[in-house]
């Protein structure tokens, strides 16, 4: 039974992490591996190192040992430009005697170099790259990484196999990885910086816990040396694709150096929503015969070139910081640099976040800084180069007042925004809550963009919203760059806004924490506003997806005299929606009314789908995971850990029977 439950994990596994298409539940995986685990533990004697259930990581290291590589692991030459690409297009077509040669295009991760070992389809140890020639021994740590298989799927493998890729961590996990540090701990600057931090663990259980992902790009030594393996380098990829190895699922074959120009182009425009950051295409030369042809230079083959995209990181000075008060009163600090190029793109500003940032980082003016741009996120400093520090630098001085309307700062606790306490009467405050109320997801007030408000604001000729629809021709049309036609369409914008959905005109008023879609829920939930403005905190939880801080927000926001004011003001001059449709389904009464349920386990009456459907059509709602917000676990035959967690958080368990009890 435990070898047929390890091969059940290892199938799904691969279509989990190989095949990109899994076919159970998550929760269904769990029931399998806590069998395993407990029949594991009942029979110690039968734990194998290649269990699924074995990447937790073991006892630590004292230092890595060190691994000679059979074959060395070399480096690529890199070009800059799609001239720099078309010499070595050229040289390679001379050296093939003018040949035609195919070539396979792949992206270029910006992570680790590893070299794994399988012995009989088991892994045996893991490799850094380390000068080539000679790597460090990190075998525990990458058994920790779920998309390496620790046993390889088929049978076709050469007895002793070497494969070679790279490790990284993706964007969004690099994000939670840093959000979930403790605030001791030191952040990661880059996704790079904190794969390499994490795989060159000496504690590989403090590996087991990091989001490392593998992705493999080819083969090193392999035995026996007339192991039948296909003669290209995309078909080899798709084998290792077969025996359970993730390959990077946007390569592609070419035929010409067009065909490789328009595969840069389209990843370069791809990659700001590629969830893994890569830095260049690596183009290589399909077939296996002309690759030994071509042969090597030095340390770099003569088969593969490497196109690098522009940097995305670069190194500038910190000329000053200026402080920029937000809609809701935040103070962010914004670094004012030498322009430099980053990216493709000359970058001017940077943010600093808050005054952490800025005392976590002991940056100073007058810094060499390195600057970072990922997508179209606004730029962050990483660092100040503390080597190149000239002798005259100047600390940061965070204001103690607001810098456009003096009023004191005041930061809440457990938050790390300082805010201006000046509300409305803070003139930066209410221009970036008209630019909000303007904005097309909020008012869509077509035509009405930053620098009109400003000037709007400044000229004193709106001292708030509501001020917007009581604006005449003659005073916009008096406005810089504006004329009499651009005035009557904005007075034409300003109609047409006034006809909106309660969701928007919520969503527009800008309180904290209500975003599109809370604004949505509420909208849904409640059908008018004297209902949500008459709401207390139990009907405002009562709300899907509202919690205590929105709902704490909500109400502040709606005892405030003057906010009750500026909304009848708004509906005066004729700001009005339909009421809002009821969500389908809803139910108002009953015992799973507006209530969040995690299914788990077998049922035996019906499948989860059904179950599913149940609920929904009683008023609650269906979740994968299970948290402390979770109401209800529906906990069938052989349920495993969940069970466990929802004990652990006292999260109320039904049985499949008391389930259909309260459904009937
Ligand atoms: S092939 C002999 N393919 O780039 C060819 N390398 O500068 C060896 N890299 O150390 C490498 N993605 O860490 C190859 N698709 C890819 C790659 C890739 C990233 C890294 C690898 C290597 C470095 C070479």
């Amino acid at each position: 039974e435990i070898q047929s439950l390890r091969e059940q994990l290892d199938q799904h596994n691969h279509h989990y992490y190989v095949l990109d298409d899994p076919i159970i539940s998550d929760a269904e995986y769990d029931t399998l591996f806590n069998k395993l685990s407990e029949l594991e533990k009942q029979h110690p004697e039968l734990i194998s190192a290649n269990s699924p259930t074995q990447r937790v990581g073991a006892s630590p290291l004292k230092a890595f040992g060190s691994v000679v590589h059979q074959l060395p692991m070399l480096s690529l030459n890199n070009v800059f430009s799609s001239e720099q690409l078309t010499e070595f297009y050229q040289r390679t077509h001379k050296n093939l005697t003018e040949s035609p040669i195919e070539w396979v295009c792949e992206p270029k991760l910006d992570g680790l170099a590893v070299s794994l070992t399988y012995n009989n389809g088991q892994l045996i140890q893991a490799a850094t790259r380390g000068d080539g020639h000679q790597g460090e021994d990190i075998t525990q740590n990458v058994r920790t990484i779920r998309s390496v298989p620790l046993q390889l799927s088929g049978s076709d493998y050469p007895d002793l196999l070497e494969v070679r890729g790279e490790v990284f961590i993706s964007k969004s996990g690099f994000e939670s990885l840093n959000n979930s540090l403790e605030s001791n701990e030191k952040k990661f600057a880059n996704p790079r910086n904190a794969a390499a931090g994490s795989l060159r663990q000496l504690d590989s259980q403090i590996t087991a816990k990091r989001p490392l992902e593998i992705y493999f790009y080819g083969l090193g030594h392999y035995q026996p040396d007339h192991a039948s393996l296909p003669k290209t380098h995309w078909d080899r990829l798709q084998k290792l694709k077969t025996w359970g190895l993730r390959i990077n699922p946007e390569i592609q074959t070419a035929m010409d150096v067009d065909d490789l120009l328009a595969f840069y182009n389209q990843l370069l425009e791809k990659r700001p929503n590629l969830d893994y950051e890569i830095d260049g295409i690596v183009y290589k030369v399909n077939h296996l015969e002309q690759q030994e042809t071509l042969g090597f230079v030095s340390r770099a083959p003569r088969w593969a070139i490497a196109h690098k995209f522009p940097a995305i990181e670069a190194t500038t000075e910190l000329l000053d910081v200026e402080f920029q008060v937000g809609r809701t009163g935040a103070i962010t600090p914004v670094a004012k640099l030498a322009p430099v190029e980053v990216g493709g793109v000359i970058v001017r500003n940077a943010t600093l976040h808050n005054q952490d940032e800025i005392e976590r980082l002991d940056v100073r003016i007058g810094d060499t800084v390195i600057v970072y741009r990922a997508g179209d996120v606004i730029p962050k400093i990483v660092k100040p180069i503390t080597a190149k520090r000239p002798k005259r630098t100047r600390k940061i001085q965070f204001p103690t007042q607001c810098p456009i309307c003096e009023s004191p700062l005041a930061q809440e606790e457990d938050q790390s925004a300082i805010r201006c306490t000046g509300g409305i009467t803070c003139s930066a405050q209410m221009k970036e809550s008209i630019k909000h109320f303007a904005s097309r997801r909020a008012m869509d007030i077509e035509g009405l963009g930053d620098k009109l408000v400003e000037q709007l604001v400044d000229q004193k000729l709106i001292e708030h919203v509501a001020d917007l629809f009581n604006l005449n021709i003659e005073d916009i049309a008096a406005l810089e760059r504006m004329g009499k036609k651009s005035a009557t369409n904005l007075l034409e914008a300003l109609e047409t806004s006034k006809s909106t959905t309660l969701a928007r005109f919520l969503y527009a008023l800008g309180i904290r924490e209500v975003g599109e879609t809370t604004a949505q829920r509420l909208a849904e939930h409640f059908r008018s506003l004297p209902s949500l403005i008459a709401a207390d905190e139990e009907a405002l939880l009562a709300v899907p997806d509202i919690g205590p801080v929105a709902c704490h927000n909500l109400i502040t926001f709606f005892s405030a005299k003057r906010h009750l004011a500026l909304i009848d003001q708004l509906q005066n001059s004729g700001v009005h929606w339909p009421t809002p449709e009821a969500p389908a389904n809803t139910v108002k009464e009953g015992f799973f009314a507006g209530k969040r349920c995690v299914l788990t386990g077998t049922l035996s009456k019906m499948s989860r789908d059904q179950a599913k459907a149940l609920i929904q059509k009683a008023g609650g709602k269906v979740s994968s995971s299970l948290s402390a917000q979770t109401d209800y676990l529906i906990a069938g035959d052989k349920a495993g850990s969940k069970l466990t967690k929802a004990k652990q958080l006292q999260v109320t368990v039904l049985s499949e029977e008391a389930f259909l009890a309260q459904i009937e």
